[in-house]
């Protein structure tokens, strides 16, 4: 290879990574409405007890998207919220009063011992080099809590339902006529390495994560793990 081809390939392979997180980015846009993401959100945080909280809590939504998980908090009447995730696209789609920050979970760009609440929707499977990245994550957020701090924590889990969801996936005629389930066989396929590689590994994600959290509640169901624990 010569002295120019170098930076060439760098580039391409760089546009080529911009190009998958632009499809992705597009079908998870596609996957809910930001009303239907909304309803979610609010779902899970009355699951966590979120609703009984009170409103003074700091509160950071980490890998936050389009901040529909922000919205939800905001809903509920929590007003210092923040969001942290790593695509500047994503998260100009919020239209919310809540300070959002560009930045890498993996490294939260705030100060240690400042905030009661850290909730990831959908953030720590997307993380690359398990267990490593997890536990930068984790630590972190053991940082960054208070003590008596919660983390709530909502990720894809390995279940009947999400293996027979998988299947459906695999199925072109149900993907044609099922919007929604197109939108997340595309998502699966373009973050398919990160995808699958953290839902093989239910007892090291567990155990990175108990390891800095006492769990408070946990729940697997529907293909998801629900988790709310306090720092240890
Ligand atoms: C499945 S989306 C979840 C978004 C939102 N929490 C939701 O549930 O709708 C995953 C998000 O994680 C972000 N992300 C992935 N890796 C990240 C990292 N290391 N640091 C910050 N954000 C990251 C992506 O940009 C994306 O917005």
């Amino acid at each position: 290879m010569t002295a120019q081809q170098w930076p060439r390939r760098g580039l391409d392979q760089a546009a080529a990574a911009d190009g998958r997180a632009r499809a992705w980015e597009s079908a998870y846009c596609r996957f809910e409405t930001p009303q239907q993401e909304v309803r979610k959100f609010q779902r899970r945080l009355k699951w966590f007890g979120a609703a009984g909280w009170s409103r003074e809590l700091r509160v950071i939504e980490l890998f936050c998207g389009r901040g529909n998980g922000l919205a939800a908090w905001e809903s509920l009447g929590f007003s210092h919220i923040e969001g942290v995730d790593r695509s500047p696209r994503l998260l100009s789609e919020y239209r919310g009063n809540a300070m959002c920050s560009v930045a890498d979970c993996r490294e939260i760009p705030v100060a240690s011992s400042s905030r009661d609440v850290a909730a990831i929707h959908g953030g720590l499977h997307h993380l690359e080099r398990l267990p490593q990245d997890l536990e930068d994550v984790v630590g972190e957020v053991r940082r960054i809590l208070k003590p008596g701090g919660r983390l709530l924590i909502v990720e894809p889990w390995q279940t009947p339902f999400l293996a027979l969801v998988h299947e459906c996936c695999r199925r072109r005629v149900v993907r044609k006529l099922w919007r929604k389930l197109d939108a997340l066989a595309e998502m699966t396929e373009l973050e398919a390495s990160t995808y699958f590689s953290w839902l093989a590994q239910p007892e090291v994600v567990l155990e990175s994560i108990h390891r800095a959290f006492e769990p408070v509640r946990m729940r697997i169901a529907f293909g998801k793990l629900f988790l709310l624990a306090q720092p240890r």
